[in-house]
């Protein structure tokens, strides 16, 4: 098996090393982190995992061709190395917020991901969500979207059990109660998709 799953978005601060660490875990896959800022590899590091650090776009598109099932963690913004790890991704996930700016930011993600590779799969996932008229909204907008343009995942509230989970090196389903059940819909979402053999 060779499968990439890519955790990417233009914005920044929206949930990628967030959900990347906690899927790579939870699917039993291996962690590759290509953003300079080393999140993901720090997060692995805690929980004493191993995580993947490409040194060059050589090494990376070599690892990305090899036979395994990886989760890669990106940097914001459309970067070589971002831009390779998404067009040699199988899934392509974009977690985003519910701004105004960030509905702006999901557009344009959107739109490199249909430029780089047209007929690709790509999920969305509502992150940090409030419980808000105008965050209902938005999910109910792109839950009616969804076949379209992109793959509706599922939401994650945004609640301190979610941020102190992944601060420690423990994975959204470790957090247990609201934040472990809204990520066991995002994390069986993405088996869905990619069919993926798992540890759970
Ligand atoms: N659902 C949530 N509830 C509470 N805090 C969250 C949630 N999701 C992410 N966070 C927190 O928000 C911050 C940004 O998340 P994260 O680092 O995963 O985003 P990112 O997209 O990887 O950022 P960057 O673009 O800098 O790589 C972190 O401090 C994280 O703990
Ligand atoms: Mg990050």
């Amino acid at each position: 098996m060779n499968l990439t799953i890519t955790l990417w978005a233009d914005k920044g601060g929206v949930g990628k090393s967030t959900l990347a660490t906690s899927l790579a875990a939870e699917l039993g896959a291996t962690l590759v982190d290509i953003d300079p800022q080393g999140d993901a590899a720090r997060w692995a590091a805690l929980r004493g995992m191993k995580a993947e650090v490409p040194v060059n776009r050589k090494t990376l598109k070599a690892l990305l061709a090899s036979p395994g099932l990886r989760v890669v963690d990106c940097p914001p913004g459309q970067g070589l190395e971002a831009m390779i790890a998404v067009e040699m991704s199988d899934l392509l996930i974009i977690p985003t917020r519910t701004g105004e700016a960030d509905m702006v930011a999901l557009g344009r993600s959107l739109k490199v991901a249909r430029r780089i590779r047209p007929d690709g799969k790509v999920g969305l996932v509502l992150n940090l969500c409030r419980e808000t008229g105008r965050a209902k909204g938005i999910e109910a907008a792109l839950r009616a979207q969804t076949g379209t343009h992109y793959l509706w995942l599922g939401r994650l509230c945004a609640r301190v059990g979610a941020e102190e989970t992944y601060a420690a090196g423990r994975t959204l389903l470790q957090a247990g109660g609201a934040v472990a059940y809204e990520f066991r819909q995002i994390l069986e979402a993405t088996r869905g998709l990619v069919g993926a053999t798992t540890n759970h």
